[in-house]
């Protein structure tokens, strides 16, 4: 179905250039072509994340969550770990290190409110950790965290300071230096608007020099047999632990390509300028957005629909050519969709986003 927008909060709206990319054949990883692709990837990976020097860009099978898990690579038996969740993928946190032996806790937010910052300097004063864990664009609401108020709570209680960017990294400002951010994982397909199938990190080196004896990961996304693979692609050489998603390698090269064409500044104010059209058109119509005023996000946004059912509203809104996530918070079931504007999102996506809304609003009623 060519006429259909992927307006998903991931994958996102698609880029044909892009996907194009992906198309190479009889191509392996010590080939000199991946190697210089995986080269700038991981360059480009630093740039768009504010990583001045002192960060090592990592890029592994698999998507976000494997990201996330890695970073058990950084963890001992016994840590503490602090939990500041916004909704469904701050509380994948939990879910991951509940499986390790270490202690976490967790701060959870109503949906779509923002955590008191009073509440996790409070948390922050009653013990030290090892690690603490932020998401920036919470996408199960689209709320965006105010990630400076959050590490400067924490900073002083916490050795490595994480930010979850799946699905901000791309789309909004991060600024991993500047903030005095130890880690990132992010995914690409999401803001960045490469192909599904590769997960992200971004460690300060320091961090990585504070790992012990290995770290409470495993085998497969221990971080400290990934580092010396991304060195040597670092240096234009290739390395192998597992074989790397090549095809998907491919589209994020040209998507950061892309990006250096556009220029972050100008690619943060699109999506800023395109999510603000949104809002006001979602507005206009009488609905409500689930995140608070201060804290919504440029790349996703979680829209209440007033007592129709979610899952049968996007099913409708599929019929105009336009597919939207249905909600992801267990306690809004039913209530609200998500629309994800990141990425390739141009203005004309947005129109026909609201017109699809409009009409099946029209529909309904
Ligand atoms: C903020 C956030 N973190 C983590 C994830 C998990 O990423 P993946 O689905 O790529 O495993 C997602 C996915 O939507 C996300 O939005």
């Amino acid at each position: 179905m060519a006429d259909r927008i992927l307006m998903h909060v991931g994958p996102s709206r698609g880029n044909i250039e892009v996907a194009e990319s992906a198309a190479v054949h009889d191509q392996g990883f010590s080939s000199s072509e991946f190697s210089e692709k995986m080269r700038l990837t991981l360059k480009g990976i630093l740039e768009i994340s504010g990583a001045a020097s002192g960060y090592s860009p990592f890029v592994i099978p698999g998507s976000g969550t494997a990201a996330m898990e890695s970073l058990t690579t950084f963890l001992s038996p016994g840590d503490n770990v602090l939990v500041l969740s916004h909704g469904t993928f701050g509380d994948r946190w939990k879910g991951i290190f509940s499986r390790y032996p270490v202690n976490v806790r967790s701060l959870r937010s109503a949906p779509g409110k923002h955590l008191k910052i009073e509440d996790i300097r409070k948390a922050a004063s009653d013990q030290h950790y090892r690690m603490a864990i932020m998401t920036h664009v919470e996408t199960s609401t689209g709320l965006r965290a105010d990630l400076e108020a959050i590490i400067d709570s924490v900073r002083q209680s916490a050795d490595i300071i994480v930010v979850d960017s799946v699905a901000s990294l791309g789309g909004e400002r991060l600024e991993l230096s500047k903030l005095g951010i130890d880690v990132t994982v992010s995914a690409s397909q999401k803001a960045i608007g490469a192909a599904p199938g590769a997960g992200i990190i971004v460690a300060s080196n320091d961090a990585i020099e504070k790992i012990r004896d290995g770290g409470l990961s495993g085998y497969f996304l221990n971080l400290s047999n990934w580092r010396p693979v991304m060195e040597k692609f670092l240096d234009g050489s290739w390395g192998y632990f597992a074989t790397p998603p090549i095809g998907v390698v491919y589209t994020m090269a040209r998507a950061l390509e892309m990006i250096r064409r556009e220029g972050m500044e100008s690619r943060l104010k699109r999506h800023s300028r395109l999510a603000s059209l949104l809002r006001d058109g979602i507005e206009d119509m009488c609905l409500s957005i689930v995140a608070e005023p201060q804290y919504r996000s440029n790349t996703v946004t979680g829209v209440y629909v007033n007592g129709i059912d979610s899952s049968e509203f996007i099913r409708k809104c599929l019929k105009s050519g336009v597919e939207f996530a249905d909600g992801a918070l267990p306690e809004l079931k039913g209530k609200y969709f998500r629309i994800g504007h990141m990425g390739w999102v141009q203005e004309q996506d947005i129109i026909r986003s609201l017109d699809a809304i409009r009409k099946t609003l029209s529909e309904i009623k």
